[in-house]
C-alpha cells in the first residue's frame, strides 16, 4: 500500500545534518527527523543516527523499544530503501 518513493542508501547518508536534512533508516523504511531533532527526549544524541541506520543505536538504547516510539517514528516517513 506504500506509495512511497525509493531512495538509496547515498541519498540517505546525503542528509546528515540540520542544514541538509536530517534522514534515517529503520527496518527498510526512510524517515526525514529534521524537525523531529529539537524535541526529542534524549537530546542531541539523536545526531549520532544522522544519514544511517536507527538499529544499532536503539539496541543500545532499548527505552525505544515502545509502541508509543514506533508510531512517533512512523509519521516522519518519507520512503523506503
Ligand atoms: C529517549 C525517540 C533516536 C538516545 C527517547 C524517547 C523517545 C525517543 C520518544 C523517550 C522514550 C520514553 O521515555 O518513553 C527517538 C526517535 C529517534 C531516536 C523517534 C529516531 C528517529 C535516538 C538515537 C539515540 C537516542 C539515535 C542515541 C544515539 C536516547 C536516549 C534517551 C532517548 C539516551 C533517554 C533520554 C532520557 O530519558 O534521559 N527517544 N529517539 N535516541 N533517546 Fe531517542
Amino acid at each position: 500500500t506504500s506509495a512511497l518513493p525509493i531512495f538509496s542508501q547515498e541519498e540517505v547518508t546525503s542528509h546528515r545534518s540540520l542544514e541538509d536534512g536530517v534522514w534515517v533508516t529503520y527496518k527498510g523504511g526512510v524517515y526525514d527527523i529534521t524537525e523531529f531533532v529539537a524535541m526529542h527526549p534524549g537530546g542531541d544524541k539523536i545526531l549520532l543516527a544522522a544519514g544511517g541506520a536507527l538499529e544499532p543505536f536503539w539496541a543500545l538504547y532499548a527505552v525505544h523499544n515502545q509502541e508509543h516510539v514506533l508510531e512517533m517514528l512512523s509519521e516522519y516517513k518519507v520512503g523506503e530503501l
